[in-house]
């Protein structure tokens, strides 16, 4: 895959297609900007070479009609803070205003289009739409990792109208960290999957199973496995059709040799409430009418453990219901954990990087990816739509 700086964008209008896909608060505050100054290197590249920067992105599920509430207005506010000029908004993606638009930029000009998906052919990846974006730029570039597993217009159709495409250095970066964990890591390696459910993980879980050394499991997910193995897990979230699942993915890591791990403690509550009454029981003794929503203590320290001597770990979901504060004391050990490793360390997926913010650790994990749908289609062992765009061209 072509990056940016294999290509002349000197004196060109190139396209950028990123995510600024941003948490924003009820009165349309930017609550986090990690992936606007994610692909601020790629924009200053573009700068520093004098083209004309044209930059597309869409905002939240707006299914195809014009929303105030889903518009990129405070993204273009904060760009151009961050950039340090000015950022004009074009009040739609495509049709003649935009071409005005775009006609009157001078080099060195940045101009952030309105959200893609206020038309519904960006996600039917519609060749006219296509077309469309194609016409305002000479040079197509990808810096829109965290949106690469969507086959949309704008990530997938796009790249056939252009003669030179290439990727952002987000987007490169994203993608070598990862192959970098993954395809030839330095071992152990090491997966801690944690979150809700295992029907959204299992594509995950059954391709790392394949490549890791070790596997923590933690998180909801962690009681599905639990109830499997005979434990009585109370009034916990569990999925009862996966109950078989979990046990061949158990008996699929002995046979291999991968190390599995499952929490043996927890905290459990009487209700899911951040005000419930709660307690560390071992994983042996939940009572019938109580839920797990942690891990324990002693998980914490047989996890670590676990993590003593990797080389590599990747993370993705939390231990546990960390939003609240009586049980995210699991997760923020993990982060702990991860950032006192000596190892190379990758986190992905929403909630993960969220955890890892608020224990102020970012800066001691190695890499801490802006993508959720697109980081766990990676670890499901599947190829990007938008990468494969970019490599078949
Ligand atoms: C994300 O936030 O994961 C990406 O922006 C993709 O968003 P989507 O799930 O609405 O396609």
């Amino acid at each position: 895959m072509k990056n940016i700086s294999d290509l002349v964008v000197k004196g060109k209008t190139v396209l950028i297609r990123v995510d600024f896909n941003v948490p924003l608060d009820e009165q349309g505050n930017i609550t986090d900007d990690i992936r606007i100054r994610g692909v601020l290197p790629t924009i200053n590249y573009a700068l520093d070479e004098h083209a004309k920067v044209i930059i597309i992105s869409h905002l939240g599920r707006p299914d195809g009609q014009r929303q105030e509430k889903y518009s990129l207005a405070p993204v273009a506010k904060r760009l151009s803070r961050l950039l340090e000029k000015e950022v004009k908004l074009a009040p739609d993606c495509i049709g003649p205003e935009v071409e005005a638009m775009v006609g009157q930029m001078a080099f060195g000009d940045v101009l952030l289009l309105e959200n893609l998906r206020f038309h519904e052919e960006e996600k039917k990846n519609d060749p006219e739409f296509c077309r469309q974006l194609a016409k305002l730029a000479d040079v197509y570039i990808n810096d829109a990792f965290a949106v690469a597993h969507r086959a949309h217009a704008s990530v997938v159709g796009v790249v056939e109208f252009f003669q030179e495409c290439a990727a952002g250095f987000l987007l490169q970066k994203e993608m070598d960290y990862f192959h970098r964990s993954v395809s030839n890591p330095s071992r152990p390696l090491v997966a801690i999957v944690g979150g809700a459910k295992v029907s959204s993980k299992l594509g995950a879980l059954r391709n790392m199973i394949d490549r890791v050394d070790k596997m923590i499991i933690g998180g909801a997910m962690a009681n599905t496995f639990l109830k499997a193995q005979g434990y009585e897990v109370g009034t916990s979230r569990v999925e009862d059709d996966l109950l078989e699942t979990a046990n061949e993915l158990v008996a699929k890591a002995l046979k291999q040799g991968v190390k599995l791990y499952l929490p043996v403690d927890c905290i459990i509550a009487d209700r899911f409430d951040s005000k419930a009454a709660n307690k560390i029981t071992t994983a042996q003794e939940v009572p019938k009418s109580w839920m797990i929503l942690d891990i324990g203590p002693a998980s914490t320290l047989l996890f670590g453990e676990a993590l003593e001597d990797a080389g590599t770990i990747i993370w993705n979901g939390p231990m546990g219901a960390f939003e609240m504060d009586a049980f995210s004391r699991g997760t923020m050990a993990m982060v702990q954990k991860l950032a006192a490793s000596q190892a190379l360390t990758i986190v992905g997926g929403g909630d993960t990087d969220v955890a890892v913010h608020r224990a102020g650790e970012s800066n001691n994990i190695s890499y801490i990816s802006t993508g959720g749908g697109a980081f766990l289609m990676l670890m499901e062992g599947k190829v990007l739509p938008g990468v494969a765009a970019l490599e078949n061209k």
